[in-house]
Parts: structure tokens; sequence; C-alpha cells
């Protein structure tokens, strides 16, 4: 299928964006140009990629990606940056501010996230604490380094183990890579959740940390953190409750009167979680909060060297300088959307993914996966979901083709809050699913490459391929 050539039902379809689609309009550097640009020329250029960009995002047709997009919002986060551009976490002497910001960013999450509830008194050593990280997935290996570690000096373990939900995120399979980790995921159960007992049947004495989401990304369904925290501390093991799509949602959700199983600090068994503040938070891109129960975990994952000419030297996440004003920016965007804010926006976002799964459920053919709140997935057993995957990208949409089983869910942001958007999405969604109907063998992209994965049992000739095609962001020619 070109990208052109696939046209069903419904309007035509514009041509799909490419990731080297600038290579014909814009001059492409493989040297520093010997003599500066003009600034203007640069911000001009800029700003026709953004527009171009933001055509697409901004009109609601990308699945999460982009989870507040207002204009006012990303002016005011744009000021703040430009306030606090020279500010590097690193140098507490010369940006106290960062300081500031930071443990404020902690602190206001921790609370959002039940530390007040949690037993653990604040102010003492045993409170809810936490770091800010540049993202969700550093959130996650932080906090499983942070398990390896403690697991070694306090109980001698070498050989480490991770037991996780098949849909946890494939940060803890790149923590497993990364630091040692034997990870061993368990199938979810025929509603999307984690198998409780097939997560206690897997616990061996090497066993360091259990994981859960709210909610996994693929399915959106929360897992019984609950009953999983409690599995690991009745066997005296960490509990990490990956809140990075949920974490800044699920708290309003819950005080909005949505059913919304407990996962956070008010469960004892719960020793730390990530919360992604650049999802829900609304904070530009790049950070996220790690947050512990207890200073004594947080220390395993600090780094601390005593002997360095370069002199004493402490960093707390895996960065060594950090970019200041993001963190600036994540605190600002708390602080000015406030608890009133998040709200409003929970509720707008809630009521609009309610009536799109609604819309769904009623396209024949299509088959909502479990109940969920704001992540929905769907399939067929009677189309090809990745050509129709293929379809909605035709028609400008970018969803997420999810693998085993074959499915495609829509992530509800307050762009698809916009007027209009979930109704066009609905109309384009019948509009795919009647085209691959009624021309099922179509060529197309997803459909193909997954069609193709699953006949090949050796993941390392995948694996390459994938690391291929990232060969091919940084090709010039
Ligand atoms: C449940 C969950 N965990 C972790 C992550 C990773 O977050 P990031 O992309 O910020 O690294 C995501 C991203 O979508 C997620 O949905």
């Amino acid at each position: 299928m070109t990208d052109t050539a696939k046209q069903g039902s419904g309007p035509p379809a514009p041509p799909a964006a490419t990731i080297k689609s600038y290579r014909q309009r814009y001059e492409t550097y493989s040297r520093i140009p010997a003599t500066g640009r003009d600034r203007g020329d640069i911000l001009r250029e800029m700003t026709e990629m953004r527009d171009l960009e933001e055509a697409r995002w901004g009109r609601g047709f990308a699945s999460g990606s982009v989870y507040h997009g207002e204009r006012e919002h990303i002016d005011f986060l744009n000021k703040v940056y430009a306030i606090n551009s020279q500010s590097n976490p690193l140098h507490t002497d010369l940006w106290p501010s960062a300081v500031k910001f930071e443990s404020e960013v902690v602190a206001m999450t921790a609370e959002m996230l039940g530390a007040g509830l949690s037993g653990a008194r604040p102010g003492t050593p045993d409170e809810i604490c936490g770091v800010v990280s540049s993202g969700g997935t550093e959130s996650i290996l932080l906090a499983m380094k942070t398990y390896r570690d403690y697991a070694r000096d306090k109980k001698g373990i070498t050989r480490p183990q991770m037991v996780v939900p098949s849909t946890a995120h494939a940060a803890f399979e790149k923590a497993a890579q990364y630091f040692g980790i034997e990870i061993v995921h368990v199938p979810v159960g025929g509603d999307f959740r984690a198998d409780v007992a097939a997560t206690a049947a897997a616990i061996t004495e090497d066993t360091i940390v259990l994981a859960g989401s709210a909610p996994p990304f693929p399915h959106g369904i929360i897992d019984p953190i609950e009953e999983l925290s409690e599995l690991a501390r009745a066997r005296g093991i960490g509990f990490h409750t990956d809140a990075c799509l949920g974490g800044f949602l699920l708290p309003w959700a819950e005080k909005l009167g949505y059913p919304v199983p407990p996962f956070d600090f008010r469960l004892p068994g719960v020793t730390s979680i990530s919360a992604d503040t650049h999802k829900y938070g609304y904070a530009a891109k790049g950070t996220s909060a790690v947050l512990y129960r207890g200073h004594e975990l947080r220390h395993y994952q600090y780094f601390a060297s005593t002997d360095w000419p370069g002199g004493f030297y402490c960093s707390p996440s895996f960065a060594g300088s950090r970019p200041g004003a993001l963190v600036a920016e994540c605190w600002a965007a708390m602080v000015a959307i406030g608890e009133e804010g998040y709200l409003e926006n929970a509720r707008r976002i809630l009521e609009t993914a309610a009536a799109i799964k609604r819309g769904i459920a009623a396209i024949p053919g299509l088959e909502v996966m479990g109940d969920p709140l704001f992540v929905i997935a769907f399939r067929s057993s009677e189309v090809d979901i990745y050509g129709v995957l293929d379809a909605m990208t035709e028609k400008e949409w970018s969803l997420n083709g999810l693998y085993k089983p074959p499915c495609v869910h829509l992530c509800t942001t307050l762009t698809h809050t916009q007027p209009g958007v979930a109704e066009r999405f609905l109309a384009d969604l019948r509009d795919a699913v009647a085209w691959v109907r009624e021309n099922p063998g179509a060529e197309g992209r997803m459909a193909p490459l997954y069609g193709m994965a699953n006949t090949i049992p050796d993941r390392g000739v995948i694996s390459d391929t994938l690391k291929r095609y990232m060969d091919g962001w940084y090709r010039l020619a």
C-alpha cells in the first residue's frame, strides 16, 4: 500500500507522514556549518515544522503523546522554560530554585498518591519520598536498580529476579537487561489483569520485587494492586506500582466517583510508585516522579562518589547535569492547574473516553477489551485489526497497534475532548472497519509486519530488524 493508495469509504486519506519527511524541504546538516545561520531563519524553519506537526496531534489525531495541548498552557510552560533555561539541579548552590521545585514536585505527587494515609510520618526516615526523573522509563529503571542493590546488600541476593505481569511496560524488560535482573513475565488473566495466583507461584527466593500497573499501557485495565502488594508484603519483598500512565489521572477519577481500585501508598505493601508528570501531570516532556516508602530505599537509588579527583560527587538519578527548566515547568504546571484544574481535566477526559468506549462497542465487528477507564483497546474476530489500524493511519490517526493478542488502542487525552474529535474518531473507525471488510487481505503496513512476527519463532531476528529500524533514524542520506 502506498501512502495515498488506500482510500476506502470515507474521505480521501492525506499522505501519511514519514520519519524523513523534511529531507526534501530543509537543508540536511552532516557537519557544523562553517558560519552560523541567521537565528530568525532557524526559528522560522522550526516554527514551520511545529505547525506541520501540531496540525496532526493538535486536532486530536494522536493516541496519548500530548496529554494537554491547549495553546495557553503550552505558552505558559514555554515562558517558564525560558526563565529557567540555564538551571541545573546538579549545582544546588547556583540554583536553589531547582531544589525548591524538585522537592515540592515530589511532595505534591506523594501527597496525591496517598502519602498522608500511608502510615508513614512525614519528616521521619519512613516518609514517602522520591526524586524527579526524566520520564516513566527512567523512573522504572531507577526503581528496579534500587531493588537490585537493596536485595544484594540486605539479603545477599546475587541472581535477582523480578516478577511482573505480561502487560507491564517494556521499561521493566529494559531494566532487566540493563541491570542483570531476570524478568519473569506472568501471563495476565482473561480480564487482562495480573493473575495473582500465578504471580504467587512464580515467586522464588531470588525474587526482589513484584510489580503491577495502574493501568498497564496495552489494555488500560488496572491490575489488582491490593492483592499483589499484599503478596509482596507477606514475602518481605518490594512492590512497585507503575502508575506512569494513571498516576496523575486516577486520584481525580476516584474523587469524581469512578471505580478506581486502590493502587497507591494507602496500601501498606506498595513500596514504590512511578507517576509521570509529563503525561496527565501536563508538564512538558522530560519529567516523571519515582517515589519510595522510606529514605532507606531511596538511598539505594542515589549515587555518591567519595574519591574522585573531581571532588565529592553525588547525584540522585542516572543523569549528572539535569535540565532544571523541565523541573521548573513541571512544578509550574502542577501549581497553575491545581486540584480544581486536574479534576476538571479528568472529568472531560473520562467522559470523552466513556463516549468513545460506547461508540467502539457499537461498531459491528469490534470488541472493547475489558472495561477500561481511559485507555481503550479494541479487537476483532471478524476483520484484521491491523488492517483497521492501517486504514486509520491513512485517515491521519496515530493509534497504537498492540500485540499478543492483536488489538489497537486509543489513549484518551485532553486533545480528544475538543468538539467533534470523538465523533470523527468513531466515524473514521466505522469506515475503516467497513473498508477492511470489503478489502480483506489488502496490502498494509502493520498487518504484514505483525503477521510475519507471529510466524518467526526466533525473536532475535525481530529484535535485529527493530535495531536496523532505529539505525534508520540516524541515517542522513
Ligand atoms: C504504564 C506505563 N509505564 C511506563 C511508561 C514509560 O513512560 P515513558 O515513555 O515516559 O518512558 C509508559 C508510557 O506510556 C506507560 O504507559
